[in-house]
């Protein structure tokens, strides 16, 4: 297997963006907020307009599409210092192979060149291996959502984690 490569997605990767969106929300849906009923409800247009106009990313190997993640900067002036992670996702196949941690490094990279200068996201507090892989990356717990998603009368909790970048 070849090292992973990064790069920024555009909407001529909408088919394969979506593929692997609807991978990840049916495979780990207790992972996310959105369901994959209301992903797969997304016209592929709509995909590619946002994928062309935000800042997704895409890591590879051996020239297939193995992981996805998005960087989602505040835009009012006196928070667009800040970018939210979503949609972050490595397959089953290539977890554990650097993968994931190639696609950090590119989304902080890029999120440094448009004057991001601090990273923050949300984790379902019962995973411990995002949890254990954004601590790896620089992340730390700043606080907790209590019933941040309710899923057939289930609560779960959410860490808020972040990053300075430096
Ligand atoms: C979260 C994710 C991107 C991390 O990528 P990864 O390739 O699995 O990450 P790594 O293998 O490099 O690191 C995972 C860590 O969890 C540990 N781990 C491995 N299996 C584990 C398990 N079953 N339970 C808990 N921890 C586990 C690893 O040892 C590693 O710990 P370390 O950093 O102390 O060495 C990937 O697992 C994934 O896509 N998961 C499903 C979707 C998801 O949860 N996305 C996050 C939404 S917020």
């Amino acid at each position: 297997m070849t090292e992973p490569s990064v790069r920024r997605l555009t909407g001529a990767d909408a088919a394969d963006w979506q593929r692997l969106r609807l991978e990840a929300l049916s495979t780990y849906p207790e992972a996310f907020l959105t369901t994959h009923d209301e992903a797969a409800a997304v016209p592929l247009d709509t995909v590619a307009e946002r994928l062309d106009t935000g800042h997704s990313f895409g890591v590879f190997q051996d020239a297939a599409l193995v992981g996805i993640g998005s960087l989602i900067p505040l835009a009012k002036a006196q928070t667009k210092h800040r970018a939210e992670i979503g949609a972050f996702f490595v397959q089953s196949a290539a977890q554990g192979s650097g993968a994931a941690a190639a696609l950090m490094d590119a989304i902080a990279k890029g999120a440094g060149h448009i004057g991001v200068r601090q990273l923050e996201l949300y984790v379902a507090a019962s995973n411990t291996r995002a949890i254990a892989f954004y601590t790896r990356a620089g992340f730390r717990e700043v606080g907790q959502i209590p019933n941040a998603t309710l899923s057939n009368g289930h609560a779960e909790t959410d860490l808020i984690m972040l990053r300075e970048l430096t």
